[in-house]
């Protein structure tokens, strides 16, 4: 099938190169001209494992990048909307990018085409992307609106499209609705993973994902809630760890214990400094607008960020017990990312806290496998870039550990401790554990368990064995 998709991010770009290797032909779209050269001269400007692959199998056969929406609409019979939704001053959704698309959309209807949301957009969306289209003269059985909201984490993104848990569409009509049968078949008859090419089956997945209808309105909803519920969870662990700390107890002890039951599943409870991103602080924000619009006050969500932003505080006034004087200290900083995995910095854990910390008078030295470049640009003065983990370390007073990048797990503890001039780590995302450290000689604070120190363990060590009561 012939699908044009509007918007070239995150969203946008994975989509439209997973289409193209489902099979179908897909043209790309943007407004932004430097992007399309970019994309059609064979850059590829997000870090996402398996596009570059996935661009240079399709770019100039069915992938083809090109700046005019409209020849796009005529040449297609799905639309798939992927422009951005940023958040406005007041956390609503701004949705004047979907709705000017709708415009172009519009003029462009030369048949039956469906147009589909993929950016994330509160619930009416497709009420007035309709009434939109049919106020700029489209004939009304010319079309159909659907939502297909995406699911994608970054740094994931590829195989969350093709490996997704479920694929959500919300159609209001079953025309509509076959469309978008027809253009997932590949998944949801299971073909697209007998092929030798297909990109390899992550661990865990299942195939084939089932395919959920609804009406538009519900899958705008599962969206947001989706993304509401993730954020829930993760603010929900963090405050279980806060009280951890204030009881002595170990917050993964506690989520292995929790997270082994199956109606609550082990993932998402990883305690540490909040979550960030592209996503979740603007989602949670519009879907708080949107309930509140609908005459819900749904006050939980504001506790979900409000815990959310006192991690990082409480992270800051960590690292303040364990250095007491803040100004003029050279703290070594892993990762500015907002996760693991990704060059995306958008409302990143990390870069507030450097930021924080930089206001604090802290001399900052920084190393991101990868979002460096992008963190050039917003920290830009207190801040020196470091090309590895050890020469970040050297010479700092302490080691703040601010992204969950799987390297730093790994690294040479020997080395990092030979580097720093007080071997004193505070870890926002428990990478470490504290005997290991305690026992590598180092001073370690972490979230939700008790801090470990050399001093410490040997007195552990040397305190009398205290006998376990028989149960
Ligand atoms: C998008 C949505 O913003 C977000 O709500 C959803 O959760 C995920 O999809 P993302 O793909 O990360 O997020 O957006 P962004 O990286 O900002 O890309 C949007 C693209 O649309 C940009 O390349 C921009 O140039 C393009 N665009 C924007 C258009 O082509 N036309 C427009 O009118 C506006
Ligand atoms: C999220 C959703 O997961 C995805 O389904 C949606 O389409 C877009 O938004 P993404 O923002 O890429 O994806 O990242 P995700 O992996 O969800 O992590 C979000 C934030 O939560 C990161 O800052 C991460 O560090 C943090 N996080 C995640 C935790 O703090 N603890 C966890 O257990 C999981």
């Amino acid at each position: 099938m012939r699908i044009a998709v509007v918007g070239s991010g995150y969203v946008g770009l994975v989509a439209g190169a997973c289409f193209a290797d489902l099979g179908h032909d897909v043209i790309l779209v943007d407004n932004d001209q430097q992007k399309v050269s970019a994309l059609r001269s064979g850059q590829v400007p997000i870090h996402e494992k398996f596009l570059p692959e996935l661009l240079q199998r399709h770019r100039g056969k069915r992938l083809e990048f090109s700046g005019d929406l409209q020849a796009a609409v005529r040449a297609s019979s799905a639309i798939f909307i992927a422009v951005g939704t940023p958040p406005t001053e007041q956390g609503e959704a701004d949705l004047s990018y979907v709705e000017s698309v709708a415009r172009s959309i519009s003029a462009a209807i030369n048949g039956y085409k469906i147009v589909v949301e993929k950016s994330t957009v509160p619930v009416y969306t497709s009420d007035w992307v309709r009434k939109i289209i049919l106020r700029n003269a489209a004939p009304p059985d010319s079309f159909d609106v659907a939502s297909n909201p995406e699911f994608l984490r970054e740094g994931s993104a590829v195989t969350d499209f093709l490996y997704p848990d479920r694929i959500v569409v919300g159609a209001d009509s079953e025309r509509c609705a076959a469309v978008l049968r027809q253009i997932y078949a590949p998944l949801t008859d299971g073909s697209y993973y007998g092929r030798k090419d297909a990109i390899p089956r992550p661990d865990g997945a299942h195939i084939p994902p089932p395919l959920i209808v609804t009406s538009a309105k519900s899958a705008e909803l599962i969206k947001h809630a989706s993304n509401a519920f993730l954020a829930m969870k993760i603010s929900f662990v963090n405050a279980v760890a806060s009280i951890c700390e204030a009881v002595g107890a170990n917050v993964e002890q506690v989520c292995q214990g929790i997270g082994s039951d199956s109606r609550i599943g082990p993932r998402f409870l990883s305690p540490g400094i909040g979550y960030g991103g592209s996503c979740f602080p603007k989602d949670l924000m519009a879907f708080r607008s949107v309930a509140r619009e609908c005459g819900y006050e749904f006050r939980l969500l504001d506790e979900v960020m409000r815990i959310n932003e006192e991690q990082r505080q409480r992270f800051l006034r960590k690292v303040r017990n364990a250095l007491w004087t803040l100004r003029g200290k050279r703290l070594g900083v892993l990762g500015l990312a907002f996760k693991g995995g990704t060059d995306d910095i958008r409302e990143s854990p990390a870069v507030l806290l450097v930021q924080a910390l930089v206001q604090e008078g802290c001399q900052i030295a920084a190393y991101d496998p990868a979002a460096s470049q992008r963190a050039r640009e917003v920290l830009t003065a207190g801040v020196d870039f470091a090309a590895s983990a050890y020469d970040a370390a050297a010479g700092a007073d302490a080691l703040l550990i601010l992204t969950e990048w799987e390297e730093f797990a790994a690294l040479d503890l020997k080395q990092l401790h030979s580097k720093l001039k007080y071997p004193i780590v505070i870890d926002g995302r428990n990478l470490y554990d504290p005997r290991v450290m305690a026992a590598h000689g180092f001073t370690y604070y972490s979230v939700g368990r008790t801090s470990a120190s050399p001093e410490a363990q040997a007195a552990a060590a040397s305190a009398p064995a205290r006998k376990l009561k028989k149960s």
